[in-house]
């Protein structure tokens, strides 16, 4: 029997009774999707899938992604994944790491937003993690936009935001100056075309500023949105145990990762569901 348990007020619920292991039932996957739109995060706890059983629980939620495969890493790692599974690990093989985002915290982000259609969800299953630290926690938009003033949201009304990243990046400036990776412009107010819900849609790491303002206005904008949705009020902060695999609704969450310890190991699977149109 499914039983879906909300872990905060704002954000994320935790999803019992389904064995991804196994084939899930139309009605079940149908309850699963109805969580994940509510919910925007949904954790199933004490899973042991394979890399294809993942896959195949992406596809609940839509289009399997395929992930670019990093080049600077450890390629030979990558040879044993089938296509559409990407580490997130700081493992080391002769000194070089075997996945993406290997180290240490990571500001709010919505991933690839610097994208034209960034991916609907992603997908996070954790095989290795460290003793303390490497937490990921998920804001909610939603919340973040219902709870600003009105005099905000008229203000924000047609306000378009560009997003930057510099790949493998992890703080906003530690480029060392390097061009970006890639560059988009988005609305700062986001509607789920699937549950029709407004939610702010700009973050610490990867928005640069935003468009037809001046620098000034923007930055005091964007610092102001930044500090708004990033409130505890709106955060889930999930503490990984082997076995989870998180889904998050990437359109109307945001998350970020705390420190951990260098020496400790973490792996994590990662695996993403397209979307079908540009955020609107
Ligand atoms: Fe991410």
């Amino acid at each position: 029997m499914i039983q879906i348990t909300p872990l905060t007020d704002a954000i994320g619920a935790c999803i019992d009774g389904v064995d991804l292991s196994q084939p899930v039932s139309e009605s079940v996957q149908q309850q699963i999707r109805d969580a994940f739109l509510e919910h925007a995060v949904v954790l199933f706890p004490g899973q042991a899938i394979s890399h294809e059983q993942q896959l195949a629980a992406a596809r609940i939620f839509g289009e399997q992604g395929q992930l670019h495969r990093p080049r600077e890493f450890q390629p030979k790692a990558y040879d044993a994944l089938p296509p559409g599974i990407m580490m997130i690990s700081n493992i080391r093989e002769d000194g070089v790491p075997i996945g993406s985002l290997p180290d240490g915290e990571m500001m709010f982000h919505h991933d690839m937003i610097h994208r034209e259609i960034p991916d609907k969800a992603t997908l996070l299953y954790a095989v290795e993690i460290p003793s303390v630290g490497g937490d990921t926690w998920f804001a909610s938009g939603y919340a973040a936009y219902d709870t600003l003033p009105d005099t905000w949201k008229t203000r924000l009304k047609g306000l378009r935001a560009n997003h930057l990243y510099h790949y493998g990046s992890t703080k906003k400036g530690d480029d060392k100056g390097t061009p970006a990776f890639g560059t988009c412009s988005h609305p700062v107010v986001r509607t789920n075309h699937e549950t029709g819900r407004k939610s702010l849609y700009v973050n610490r790491l990867m928005t640069d500023h935003i468009e037809g303002l001046d620098r000034t206005e923007s930055d005091e904008i964007l610092q102001f949105l930044f500090d708004h949705c990033e409130q505890d009020a709106f955060v889930y902060k999930h503490q990984w145990t082997i076995g989870d695999l998180v889904v998050w609704d990437n359109r109307c969450s945001m998350h970020a990762r705390t420190d951990f310890p260098a020496g400790e190991r973490r792996l994590l699977f990662r695996t993403t569901v397209l979307d079908t149109q540009p955020p609107m």
